[in-house]
């Protein structure tokens, strides 16, 4: 019997694309792990009114580690017109499988690293005073509550009488009070003080773990005061048992305008749900994008990995795929790490860094060219084409320790 049972959800449109060639670099490490197909997605609400089927639960309740693709999510009225006709008008309503995934699990904790992969043409640079540019190191990661904040899903158009009549009770409602029902949208923030420590503290932990000297809070407590204000007063409590690191503070909306400014001088970074979900996309913009964005959705028993981009359904039916499977590889990357198998995680890396710095396999969004089928023709690799290179590497030992040590000295 395997040591690990991962439960392999390709989803839709491009997960359909990667999530295959990242089992394809876990087989090439030897990665002693069974897989275990689970359906979720679009398809399922199509056909089944459920997006995540409970099979698919059943599954990760059982198996505990999950390895997910990309999703597509169609706004209400579409979902609701492509529902099978048999089950239009029974109530069914559409909610993304990933949201709920994290709710019924509670994967509270996200984490999501941006680092630079150096000769990434992707990477951020910087126009220097003194004339030229620079190349920041930027090495980044994201700790995002992931159930509650606004994306907890306590919403209302036209909120029942007994909603609108408690938030009467706050004065600040007075200006809303009189707007009819069908004009007045609510979506709540929830911050629990249980949840905000234990972000707190895995941001933390995680920055004692990999030598990182700060860990930065980005809320918005001096409007958000108390929700935000919440967060802050968790950081500065855990901060206290970590007397080595330092807690900064930011905004998020200056956090944004920072990023490009110093993104060098950040290590661990931690937000709630929505500001989370914000601040790690803008930092991914600095190491690459969606083809480099890995994420981590982590509970007390399950833990789920996932690439940060989408479905991509432009790209979806192209022969050869053309996209970047290396955000995949990445999620794969730290699924290893996460079961203890650093060795293993720290082979494929590297080997994903030495194909980046030599610069010879590269997908479209590498060469900043138009997706597309004509990108094959103008040079890209294809996405199995990037795969093969990132498996050539992992037989090439010299390769390895060459990618890590220039990583050093960035
Ligand atoms: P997307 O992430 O699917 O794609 C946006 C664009 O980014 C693509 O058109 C492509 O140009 C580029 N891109 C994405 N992944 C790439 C890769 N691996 N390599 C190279 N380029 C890549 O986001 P979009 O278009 O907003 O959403 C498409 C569908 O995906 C929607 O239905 C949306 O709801 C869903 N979605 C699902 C997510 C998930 O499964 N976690 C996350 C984001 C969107
Ligand atoms: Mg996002």
């Amino acid at each position: 019997m395997a040591k690990h049972t991962v439960v392999t959800m390709p989803g839709d449109g491009i997960g359909n694309q990667v999530l295959p060639e990242a089992l394809r670099i876990l087989r090439a490490v030897e990665f002693d792990a069974e897989y275990v197909h689970a359906d979720i997605g679009w398809e399922c609400w199509r056909r089944e009114g459920n997006a995540l089927p409970e099979r698919t639960v059943d599954l990760l309740a059982r198996h505990k580690l999950g390895l997910f693709g990309a999703i597509t999510s169609k706004p209400k009225k579409e979902a609701e017109a492509e529902l099978a006709p048999e089950l239009r008008g029974k109530g069914y309503s559409y909610f993304s499988p990933i949201v709920t995934m994290r709710q019924r699990f509670n994967l509270d904790t996200c984490i999501r690293p941006c680092i630079s992969f150096p000769g990434n043409p992707l990477n951020f640079i910087r126009k220097k005073v003194s004339g030229g540019f620079e190349e920041p190191f930027v090495n980044v990661v994201v700790f995002r509550q992931n159930t509650e904040g606004l994306y907890a899903g306590v919403e209302w158009t036209n909120p029942p009488e007994q909603v609108r009549a408690a938030f009467a009770t706050h004065t600040k409602f007075k200006p809303f009070a009189a707007t009819p029902g069908l004009d007045l949208a609510i979506s709540v923030r929830i911050i629990t003080r249980r949840a905000a420590h234990k972000i707190c503290q895995a941001a933390f932990e995680w920055a004692k773990k990999y030598g990182y000297k700060s860990v930065t809070i980005c809320e918005k407590p001096n409007v958000l005061r108390e929700t935000s204000g919440m967060m802050e007063d968790e950081a500065k409590a855990v901060a206290k048992e970590y007397p080595g690191i330092a807690l900064w503070s930011t905004n998020i909306d200056a956090q944004t305008m920072w990023l490009t400014k110093n993104p060098e001088d950040y290590g661990v970074v931690v937000a709630s749900n929505l500001f989370g979900d914000v601040i790690s996309d803008a930092f991914a913009g600095l190491i690459g994008g969606l083809g480099f964005a890995a994420s981590g959705n982590i509970g007390d028993e399950v833990a789920v990995f996932e690439p940060t981009h989408g479905s991509a359904p432009k790209y979806a039916g192209l022969d050869p795929s053309i996209v970047n499977p290396i955000a995949m590889f990445l999620s794969a990357v730290m699924m290893l790490d996460h079961v203890g198998e650093s060795d293993k995680a720290s082979r494929i890396r590297a080997a994903i860094a030495a194909v980046v710095k030599e610069g010879k396999v590269r997908t479209y969004d590498m060469m900043r060219i138009p997706g597309g089928a004509q990108a094959i023709s103008q040079g890209a690799a294809s996405t199995v084409q990037m795969t093969n290179a990132v498996l050539g590497k992992l037989e090439t030992g010299a390769e390895l320790a060459y990618a890590f040590s220039e990583r050093e000295s960035v």
